[in-house]
């Protein structure tokens, strides 16, 4: 089947994009394209060739999945596109209604002219791949905005409305209505090659020297190039080629640099996070099912979780009542819902109008009566498996039928709470991530009654409330919090091995995390730890009393002034403590525990196997779907490096085989699955969900 159409109004072929969903210009849509120019070229008639798109979008750009293998040999992508359109004859105009990204927009960076619709968004994204743009964005933006805007728009890679790029001048004209007819207004207008144009950098008052001092502080901004900055300074080299050469030589030398990170490491790792992404809310054997449409919701408690829960159901529309029966917690919920509002306000990101309109869309009450007819509740009262139970339980006689009834519970049993009620099919857990309205991960947990239509309702709303959801078994920490907990076991074993909490951290800092695991705890809270300890110490390892000395001199973390690290009054910047170094030598000394010289490649290894060895039983028990679900939650939740991947990525990068060898050499049960991938040969991601449902463990 075609991937475009073609169509004549009076001297103007219209060539109209048709490859659905995104009009991804692949390599066969190229081969069409290119005879379609060919064509019009020869057409005597013909003026002016369109470009346009069908649906919501103009062109998302390349097909990324061309990138992910080697493409065939003589396929044309495009470049060549762009060099037709360069070495042609006629008049071109890209007719833009919808979303034109990347390569689509580099397209009509090649053309004449760009016009587009209002509802219009244009970008260069791929730096979010780990790549820069490859057919030419790089020295044309430069040659027709000016350097320093086109490199900010690249480097951020988020899209622009239409009306901001007619400001910049990427867009000659913007319209409300027929984006083709104000395109054939173009027609036989004088070609306007861009690549004829000569790059300036776009900020005045800088002198001679400007140029090189915008490429020399660029350079300084981003973050070195093995801590995720990779791409971003050969997008800088690109540019700066923009602008000291001539158009072929800077594009020579943008192909070059392009191709270079396109079979690089970190730009395979993003791209596998980007499908990985989508990939989250397809779910095998789950029938297909109408979500319900949720209108109004309410939030049993409005304490940490249950204020910012309640902040990101207003930020998406949806009216929300907090049943809470603590006055003074209800002044501080308060509190909190104003002050983040009023600092969207003043960082420019809502008027006061909306800020106060969110914060009136948040209701407090004390009593159950007043949330009886919510679409849906989220249950986030104490981790009390009766407290929750009894919740459940007055929840389930009070909120009209149909209602879902969620838990937002870190690991208690859903199945538990669903008992309660006389709905479980309508009960699921929903686990937001702290702070819960700027975090993005949401973990939906599948109780074994919960319905399809719950999980899909479910799904739709994590979307509506801008969330990244990935579906998890009913099982103690769910995928997340039972990787972290063994992830955690290890950072604390390393540091009875007589390494300094702030080296792991500053160790894994230099690998990618976001956050060290010691600053991690200092940040959630020791004595949560501690807690858990107390209850599941077999999930969380108890080789040393380290934990429940903390806990015991008040050590709780940025909370208390002093955890893991010590803290200035007030401060959260953590400050390595000797104390506590002493106390874990103490400790090793009191449980056998010899201290070694270890290793920066070993901290990391212990460190991240420690997830992959966990994930690949979450993966073989069925509490997580596939290998990139694994990956999307501790990117999100955990801030684990995204240019490596996730956890079960970065195994495959460095080789399942090799990963166990160095499992066995630390002493640990190597998880079944990897060894069984080990022996084959194969890499996770070779492993696809199998036709079991998600595990109730
Ligand atoms: N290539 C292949 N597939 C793509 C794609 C692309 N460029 N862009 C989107 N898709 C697919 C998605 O995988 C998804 O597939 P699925 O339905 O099977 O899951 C489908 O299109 C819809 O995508 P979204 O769910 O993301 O749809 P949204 O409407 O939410 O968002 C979008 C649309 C803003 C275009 C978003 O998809 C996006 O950001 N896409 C990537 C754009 C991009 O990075 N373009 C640059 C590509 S690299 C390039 O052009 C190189 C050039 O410089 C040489
Ligand atoms: P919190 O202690 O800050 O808040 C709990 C609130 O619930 C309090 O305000 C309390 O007054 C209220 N409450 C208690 N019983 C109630 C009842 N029967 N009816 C109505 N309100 C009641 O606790 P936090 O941290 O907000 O945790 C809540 C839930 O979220 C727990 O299940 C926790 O495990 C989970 N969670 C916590 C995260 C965190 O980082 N704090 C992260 C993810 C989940």
């Amino acid at each position: 089947m075609a991937l475009h159409t073609e169509a004549t109004r009076g001297a103007a072929r219209i060539i109209t994009f048709e490859n659905p969903p995104v009009n991804a210009l692949g390599i066969a849509m190229v081969g069409e394209l290119l005879a379609a120019i060919d064509a019009a070229e020869n057409d005597a008639a013909i003026t002016t060739i369109v470009f346009t798109g069908s649906g919501s979008f103009f062109s998302a750009g390349a097909d990324i999945n061309d990138f992910l293998r080697e493409p065939p040999k003589d396929a044309k992508n495009i470049r060549d596109l762009c060099a037709r359109i360069e070495r042609a004859t006629k008049t071109y105009v890209a007719a833009i209604d919808g979303t034109a990204m990347g390569g689509g927009l580099e397209l009509s960076l090649a053309c004449d002219y760009r016009v587009a619709t209002t509802r219009s968004k244009v970008g260069l994204p791929e730096i979010k791949l780990g790549l820069i743009p490859g057919a030419g964005g790089t020295q044309r933006l430069p040659r027709l905005i000016g350097a320093q805007p086109a490199l900010e728009i690249m480097l951020k890679g988020d899209p622009v409305d239409a009306k901001r790029a007619k400001e910049l001048g990427i867009l000659d004209d913007v319209v409300e209505g027929d984006v083709i007819e104000a395109a054939t207004k173009f027609a036989g207008a004088p070609r306007k090659r861009v690549s004829a144009r000569q790059a300036e950098l776009g900020i005045k008052g800088l002198g001679l020297f400007a140029a090189p001092f915008a490429v020399a502080t660029a350079h300084k901004m981003v973050p070195p190039e093995d801590r995720g900055g990779f791409a971003a300074h050969k997008l800088i080299d690109a540019v700066e080629a923009a602008l000291e050469f001539e158009f072929q030589r800077g594009l020579a030398r943008e192909f070059r640099l392009f191709d270079e990170l396109v079979r690089s490491a970190p730009a395979q790792a993003l791209m596998h996070v980007f499908f990985a992404e989508r990939e989250l809310g397809k779910i095998p054997e789950l029938e297909p099912a109408e979500p319900l449409d949720i209108k109004r919701a309410a939030i049993i408690g409005g304490g940490t979780m249950g204020t910012g829960i309640a902040i990101t159901f207003a930020s998406a529309g949806i009216p929300v009542t907090v049943v809470e029966p603590q006055d003074d917690q209800v002044e501080r919920s308060r509190q909190t819902v104003f002050g983040t509002f009023s600092y969207h306000v003043q960082r420019g990101r809502m008027t006061q109008e909306e800020a106060w309109q969110r914060a009136q869309a948040i209701e407090f009450a004390k009593d159950y009566s007043a949330i009886k007819d919510v679409d849906i509740v989220v249950e986030a009262v104490f981790e009390n498996m009766d407290v929750k139970k009894e919740v459940f339980t007055k929840l389930d006689a009070t909120v009209k039928p149909g209602a879902i009834l969620a838990s937002n519970t870190s690991t208690l049993d859903i199945d538990a709470m669903a008992a309660q009620t006389k709905r479980p099919e309508l009960v699921v857990g929903t686990h937001f991530f702290a702070p819960a309205n700027i975090m993005k991960l949401l973990e939906i947990v599948r109780g074994k009654s919960s319905s399809a239509q719950t999980l899909q309702t479910a799904m739709a709303l994590g979307k509506k409330l801008r969330k990244v959801s990935v579906l998890s078994g009913n099982a103690f920490g769910f995928i997340g919090n039972r990787m972290f907990f063994d992830y955690s076991r290890e950072a604390i074993a390393l540091a009875e091995e007589g390494v300094s909490p702030s080296r792991v951290d500053a160790v894994m800092k230099n690998f990618g995390m976001a956050m060290g695991p010691f600053a991690t705890f200092d940040l959630s809270g020791v004595d949560v730890f501690w807690r858990i300890q107390q209850d599941r110490g077999d999930a969380v390892g108890k080789r040393t009393n380290i934990i429940d000395r903390l806990y015991q001199a008040g050590r709780y973390g940025q909370k208390t002034g002093a955890g893991f690290y010590k803290y200035e009054k007030g401060g959260r910047e953590p400050i390595a403590d000797p104390e506590v170094e002493k106390l874990f030598a103490e400790e090793a000394l009191a449980a056998g525990i010899a201290p070694r010289n270890v290793s920066d490649e070993e901290i990391v290894k212990r460190l991240v196997y420690a997830l992959v060895n966990v994930g690949a039983d979450l993966l073989q028990s069925g509490i997580a779907l596939r290998p990139g679900d694994i990956d999307i939650v501790f990117i999100y939740g955990y801030g684990f490096p995204p240019h490596h991947g996730g956890p079960m990525w970065y195994a495959d990068e460095v080789g399942v085989a090799n990963v166990v060898a160095d499992i066995k050499r630390f002493g640990w049960d190597v998880s079944p699955m990897l060894a069984e991938l080990a022996q084959r040969g194969q890499a996770l991601k070779d492993y696809r969900p199998s036709a079991k449902e998600l595990a109730h463990a």
